[in-house]
């Protein structure tokens, strides 16, 4: 172990991330007694300019009229390239703050975005003598946020989370998609023909294109105790395709993946969550390695494979990430 000890930000189950666009009161109303772990109620993307004051307003009522228990909740605000950013933010902590867990921070491209939200955060939460201090939550999605995601992850005790922007990152690093967060069949392999067979059958395989992004942004936010959170799936309809794009990021390290449509929300939870099977072989290690300990070995074979100390480790990830799950 490195003597630099991380930090882990606070504890919340990720598993699922609703969003919910601010301009909808019968959309905000639903997602407070819905199955999401967290769920975001955006000012941003999800809302037209003409609608985003009244927006403002149907968040301050729903976080100050709605029962939220059960769940985390956030407010995604503006671009800080925006005018409406500083209104979000002075408005929505000032008037909802206590029943305020996250804010969202779009479009995060420098360490320095972070700072400067700190610092208003901090000031309005001082202000209004609130108690509990809001976490941040920020997206990576652009080139920008991907190439500085080290730093930004550092920026600031209150971040909590890092969730990949997959479509805003995309039209920055002029990607060719074709469906949000979804594959794209262009990006891919022709493997030779087989050995001695020059006209042979060659195939295909499609690769992940998001790989790279995703794969760096979690290492960034466990680097920092943040927890990396998979962003949007555009195609509502294809639930399979879904669950293919959740699966891959949780077996990359991710928490969680964000929902923009109730529908996907049952999956996220269930995806993220430890299997029964994985839970069982998870306390089958942890046993054999105790046994292996008072024998005095440092590794051993559980069904004719090795396991060690690293093994106890990621048997105990799974093992409290299940108490956590049984304890919602
Ligand atoms: C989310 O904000 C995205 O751009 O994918
Ligand atoms: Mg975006």
């Amino acid at each position: 172990m490195s003597f630099t000890i991380i930090d882990q930000a606070t504890a919340r189950l990720n598993r699922s991330e609703l969003a919910v666009p601010g301009s909808n009161l019968k959309f905000l109303e639903k997602a407070a007694s819905g199955p999401a772990d967290v769920v975001f109620l955006d000012l941003e993307d999800a809302v037209a300019p003409s609608d985003k004051e009244q927006a403002r307003k149907n968040i301050i009522g729903a976080l100050n009229d709605l029962d939220w228990s059960g769940k985390a909740v956030s407010v995604r605000i503006n671009g800080l390239d925006t005018h409406y950013m500083y209104r979000d933010v002075v408005d929505v902590i000032e008037q909802a703050g206590a029943n305020l867990d996250m804010i969202m921070i779009p479009k995060v491209g420098t360490a320095a975005d972070v700072y400067a939200l700190d610092m208003m955060v901090t000031q309005i939460e001082d202000a209004m003598g609130l108690k509990k201090k809001i976490g941040f939550e920020l997206i990576i999605e652009t080139a920008l946020g991907m190439a500085n995601v080290h730093e930004i992850a550092a920026a600031s005790p209150r971040n909590e989370s890092l969730h990949f922007g997959v479509a805003d990152y995309a039209a920055s690093t002029k990607a060719r998609t074709t469906n949000i967060g979804g594959p794209n069949a262009d990006y891919g392999v022709l493997t030779d023909a087989p050995e001695g067979d020059e006209g042979g059958a060659r195939d295909y395989h499609w690769g992940d294109m998001w790989h790279y992004a995703i794969a760096r942004m979690v290492v960034a936010a466990r680097a920092n105790g943040l927890r990396p959170v998979d962003g949007p799936f555009g195609d509502i309809g294809d639930i399979d395709g879904y669950s293919a794009q959740a699966m891959r990021a949780a077996v990359l390290g991710c928490e969680g993946k964000w929902a923009i449509h109730p529908t996907q929300i049952d999956k996220a939870n269930e995806l993220f969550s430890p299997s029964e099977a994985e839970i069982t072989k998870a306390k089958r290690i942890i046993e054999a390695m105790e046994q292996a300990q008072k024998e005095g070995k440092g590794a051993v074979t559980l069904d004719g494979r090795l396991i060690d100390i690293a093994s106890i480790k990621q048997a105990e990830v799974v093992v409290k990430k299940a108490e956590i799950v049984a304890s919602k």
